[in-house]
This record gives C-alpha cells, structure tokens and sequence, in this order.
C-alpha cells in the first residue's frame, strides 16, 4: 500500500513551533466556527504545548483575538490519574497557559476527570461525555494536538498496551508499567476519526522516536506496537508534522545519506 503523503514542516526552533502550531490553530478554528458553528479541538498534554498556548492566550499576540472562544470546545487527549490541581495533571498546565486568560465559556471546558479514583470509570465517563457531545457514534474532532514521547508514544498510547490497538471504545485508563500509574486516554478508534492531526514534536531527545516513526527499524517496518505514533492515520482527515530541527537530527542525517 502507498505511504501516505507526509505533511512535515521543519520549524528552526521551539519558538517558530509554537507560533506556526498558533497560525495552524487560530486558521482552523475560524474556518470550523465558519463552517458549523464551533471548533472541538482534543489538545495534548506534557510539556511541548505550554509555549503554544501561551501564544494563543497573550494579548500582545494576534491569535487570542481571531479565535472566537465562545466557540471553541476543549477536550484532551489523554490525562494523567491526578486531581485537576495537581503538578502533573494536564489540565493544570492547560489551565495556567491558558484557560485562565481567553474568555472559553466553562461549559465548553471538557476535562478528563482524572480525580475519580477509578480510572477506568474516569475513561468511561469521558467517554459518555464524548458521546454527548458528538451526538453518537463519530467523535470528529476539527483538530487533535498530539505530541511525541522520547519511546514514540502518543497522547497515552505506550508501547507494548493494549490501547494501541483498541478499535471499539474511544477512552481507556491503561496501566502504564514504566510510569506505574494509570493513564486516562483517547485510543485510535476516536483519534484517528479527526478531520486533522497536529504532532507538535520538539528536542534532540525526540529525534529517534520521529526517525522510527517515519522509518520504522532496520528494515522500514511498521510496529505500533513498538512506535504508537505510527497508529495515527485519520481515515478521513490530514496528519500535520510541526518538527523543530532538533527533533528533524535524525531524519536529516538520513536524507543527507
Ligand atoms: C502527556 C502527553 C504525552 C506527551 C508526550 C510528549 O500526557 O504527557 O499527552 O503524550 O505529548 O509525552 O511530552 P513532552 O511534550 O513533555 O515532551
């Protein structure tokens, strides 16, 4: 089978990353709340996306004011098994960048309930929230961020889990041995239903991570189980690589081989 066409952007740095991720948000959020009325975008958590929410928060910058944030509605891709406040906890970050300086209404705020001391009744009651909102059986969001662990994981989607390859329910709590602690997450069957995809992958230590995800081991094959990432292929929808060069090393030396 073809490869699908690879949409890669090399950006210099963290910072072209974030304000190019800004562009491609503040676009697509204006042309779905032109098209139907609203823009459902799942964001991903860990450290990357701070630098992009700042942006889209700061008054000084011009995207806080081109997003119509009545009518945006916030979801997350996964979410660490902690309350909402607690350090690790993906909606803090996101609540710190950004939640608490753009006018979102609180309703349209949809956080994965990472308190609820069952994780997978947390990954259920998401999952009836997704429903709710998507009105049934097609959890199409307009855009899912996405970024890249050092060992190719995506969202909470690790190697070696079962969530990988999970193709009925759309939120799970898989336990993640390496970190010893449940993870709440969104699996292929919701992520790859996405009108768009955006990797936001940034740093050195990424590079053998994007390197195997786009060239697979020694001889170019393809393993979700051992690269997640590499499960991630919207059946209807477009993947968009934000890399910095960092990240790009490893695909670089390739290509200049
Ligand atoms: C999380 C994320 C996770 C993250 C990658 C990259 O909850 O940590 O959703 O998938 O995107 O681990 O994390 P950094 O951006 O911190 O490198």
């Amino acid at each position: 089978m073809a490869q699908p066409l690879i949409d890669l952007r090399l950006c210099a740095d963290g910072a072209e990353l974030a304000r190019t991720a800004a562009e491609e948000f503040s676009r697509r959020a204006g042309l779905a709340i032109g098209a139907r009325e609203r823009f459902a975008v799942a964001l991903s958590g860990g450290s990357t996306p701070r630098r992009l929410f700042a942006l889209l928060a700061a008054r000084d910058e011009p995207f806080r004011d081109r997003i119509d944030w009545r009518a945006v509605h916030l979801f997350w891709g996964d979410e660490r098994h902690v309350p909402p406040d607690h350090p690790e906890s993906n909606f803090r970050m996101t609540r710190e960048t950004l939640l608490d300086a753009v006018p979102i209404p609180a309703a349209n705020i949809h956080r994965i309930r990472g308190e609820e001391p069952d994780a997978a009744r947390a990954a259920a009651l998401y999952e009836d929230e997704l429903r709710a909102f998507f009105l049934g059986d097609d959890p199409r969001f307009d855009l899912v961020l996405l970024g890249l662990g050092p060992d190719a994981h995506t969202a909470s989607l690790f190697p070696g889990s079962d969530a990988v390859r999970e193709r009925e329910r759309w939120v799970v709590a898989p336990w993640v041995e390496k970190l010893a602690t449940f993870r709440i997450t969104l699996t292929p069957a919701a992520l790859n239903r996405a009108a768009a995809v955006i990797f936001l992958v940034q740093g050195e230590e990424k590079a053998a991570a994007l390197h195997a995800v786009f060239e697979g081991g020694r001889d170019g094959e393809r393993d979700p189980d051992r690269w997640p990432a590499q499960v991630i292929r919207p059946e209807n929808g477009e993947v968009v690589w934000l890399v910095d060069r960092a990240a790009a090393s490893g695909l670089e030396k390739r290509s200049g081989s």
